[in-house]
């Protein structure tokens, strides 16, 4: 079995090429165009999250008592300053196409930055944990239909993806154990939260989708329109019925199958490929094969 991906979390520095995205077409996955505007749409209030990740545990981290949680929050840190970095590029890219995602960009940007002024304590850190439980199980399920979502894509945002993916299921019990850490027996806020970042997650993504499937006109045909929310509702579902279990109070990420006996193929196959000293922030077709290959004959 492999190694637990949380036993590691290693800062990798990516800076994606967008303007070599093919065609500039923001609408990248040919196996599942939906998918693509989806997670496009998804991503752009994303990095705002995660500035404010940042932010929330800089200011706490002092406090801790448990040195192994000390350094698991200096590597999220890391983590996620690149993620935020590259999603901002990207979504700057996208905004050429979609002449309606500055303001939508913004609107994001400035709700974080108030949340983070305006917010306490608890809340900063609850929030953080609330939003994590998503980003690690959107990382398990983008990577579990990885054929489906995107075998046939472009190699950036592919790559893109996968590596974000992976990195929230390495830093994937940060964010809990911090707001266990702060407030051990306050199981219902935590809960309060998830339920919170999920409606915040689903509102974010909707109003960038709608403006997003507008411009590619898919409102001029009316099957491809439909087509296009069915996607959304069935995915955001899968979504929020996937963490129907982190409501539990024995609920630990750790103990996610996907981290101990089920870990998705891509996931360990792309950190090796990356660990051999491969190049991973260009996925071609011929890379993920070869990245798969040398997984299945180890
Ligand atoms: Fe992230
Ligand atoms: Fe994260």
């Amino acid at each position: 079995m492999p190694v637990h991906p949380m036993d590691e979390i290693p800062i990798r520095k990516f800076r994606f090429k967008f303007d070599a995205v093919e065609g500039h077409d923001p609408v990248w996955s040919r196996s599942c165009p939906d998918f693509s505007i989806f997670i496009n749409a998804l991503g752009v209030h994303v990095p705002h999250f995660e500035r404010f990740l940042v932010k929330s545990m800089r200011a706490y981290r002092d406090e801790l008592q448990d040195e192994k949680l000390s350094l698991d929050v200096k590597a999220i840190i890391g983590q996620e300053s690149h993620h935020a970095f590259n999603f901002e590029k990207w979504t700057a890219e996208m905004c050429k196409r979609y002449k309606g995602l500055a303001a939508i960009n913004d609107h994001a940007k400035t709700y974080f930055l108030n949340a983070f002024e305006n917010g306490s304590r608890k809340f900063r850190i609850g929030f953080t944990a609330g939003y994590e439980t998503f980003t690690f199980l959107g990382g398990i399920i983008v990577l579990q239909r990885y054929a489906e979502l995107m075998e046939e894509a472009d190699p950036t945002i592919r790559a893109l993806w996968v590596w974000h993916q992976v990195e929230e299921i390495e830093h994937g019990s940060v964010a809990f154990d911090f707001y266990r850490a702060f407030y051990p027996k306050d199981e219902w806020y935590r809960r309060m939260m998830v339920v919170f970042a999920y409606i915040h997650i689903i509102w974010e993504t909707f109003k960038a989708y709608a403006h997003m499937i507008k411009t590619e006109g898919f409102y001029r045909k009316p099957m491809r329109a439909l087509k296009a929310w069915r996607f959304f509702i069935s995915f955001g579902l899968d979504f929020g019925i996937s963490a129907l279990p982190t409501l539990s109070r024995h609920y630990h990420p750790r103990n996610h199958p996907s981290c101990t006996t089920n870990q998705t193929l891509i996931a360990v196959a792309w950190k090796e490929f990356h660990a051999a000293g491969n190049d991973v922030q260009l996925l071609r077709d011929a890379d993920v094969d070869q990245m798969l290959g040398a997984l299945q004959s180890a």
